[in-house]
């Protein structure tokens, strides 16, 4: 078992702290409020007043702040402690930000890692759990053990450090539409007096199907190729009429739509109507 240090106790860190501190590792926690401490130690973490004390107490040290700019503030203090450690980022950000990280810890002569979790603090520690990270490839090697207490399913993406924060944004990026589509949807069943979880297993096999053509519509972009299509264009392109006359069966405002009825029709337009739904992608690309 080896020594590791987290930085921010918020939900995620202290759900990262605990599973670290499960696992058997001798884990230090510190947090800008201090009390938020004291239920990972009473799970058996040690607990640093101080930042430096902290970064000083570990060869790896995972830091889960809100942002890098706080993660910059929160160990300017501690930076000439960093080096020849390992500094693990995994907050959420912009692959520049992630870049900017990178040189910095480079600069104080750490090994810099950015990671994300993918999911929710409690799902850390599950043997599914998706945590991918990117950057020094040896200090992955060096750590990797460690970081998979924090999920079964950790992987390293490659050594350009912002790979995790591309691919955290590009992922991410799924969530919201996702989540807007199924809040239209209970909208919808709300307003005619059915309950909304009615509404969840038809909705969860819809997302697996989604799920299940995700390779070929990949397929699809890789190769350019649109025109062996299984739903072209034009079929979505049919039923936007009938999809905007959803705001006249209930009182439900779906103006949200608008921008991706917008897209189907520029793209008929510009001549994509027989082709895959993924041939989209080609109104999205400006350049
Ligand atoms: N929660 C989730 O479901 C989830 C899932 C995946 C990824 N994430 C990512 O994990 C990161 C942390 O999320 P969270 O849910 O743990 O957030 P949170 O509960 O709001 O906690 C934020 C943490 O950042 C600390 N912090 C913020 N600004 C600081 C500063 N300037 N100096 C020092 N400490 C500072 C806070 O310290 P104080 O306690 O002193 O305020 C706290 O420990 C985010 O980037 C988020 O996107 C979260």
């Amino acid at each position: 078992m080896s020594a590791v240090t987290v930085l921010g106790l918020g939900s995620m860190g202290a759900a990262l702290a605990g599973a670290f501190a499960g696992a058997g590792h001798r884990t230090t926690v510190w947090n800008r409020t201090a009390a938020k401490a004291a239920p990972l130690v009473a799970r058996g973490a040690a607990h640093a007043a101080g930042v430096v004390d902290a970064v000083a107490a570990s060869p790896l040290v995972v830091a889960c702040l809100t942002t890098y700019t706080a993660t910059r503030e929160a160990l300017e203090p501690a930076a000439g402690a960093l080096a020849g450690r390992t500094l693990v980022t995994l907050n959420s950000g912009a692959p520049a930000s992630a870049r900017d990280m990178a040189a910095w810890a480079a600069g104080h002569g750490a090994g810099f890692l950015d990671g994300a979790v993918k999911n929710v603090p409690a799902a850390v520690g599950g043997p599914d759990t998706l945590l991918y990270y990117s950057g020094d490839k040896a200090a992955f090697d060096e750590h990797e053990a460690t970081l998979r207490a924090l999920g079964g399913d950790t992987v390293h993406l490659g050594a350009e450090p912002d790979l995790a924060a591309l691919y955290e944004t590009a992922v991410g990026g799924i969530l919201l539409p996702a989540l807007l589509g199924f809040l239209q949807g209970a909208a919808l069943v709300t307003a005619r007096g059915l309950e909304a979880r009615t509404l969840v297993p038809y909705s969860v096999k819809w997302l697996e199907m989604i799920g299940s053509v995700l390779p070929a519509l990949a397929e699809e972009i890789d190769t350019g190729d649109y025109t062996e299509p299984a739903s072209a264009i034009e079929l979505f392109h049919a039923s936007l009429d009938e999809e905007r006359r959803l705001g006249d069966e209930a009182p439900v405002d779906v103006s949200w739509q608008a921008p991706m009825h917008d897209l189907i029709e520029r793209a008929v337009a510009a001549g994509h109507g027989e082709h895959s739904i993924s041939a989209l992608i080609e109104m999205i690309r400006t350049g």
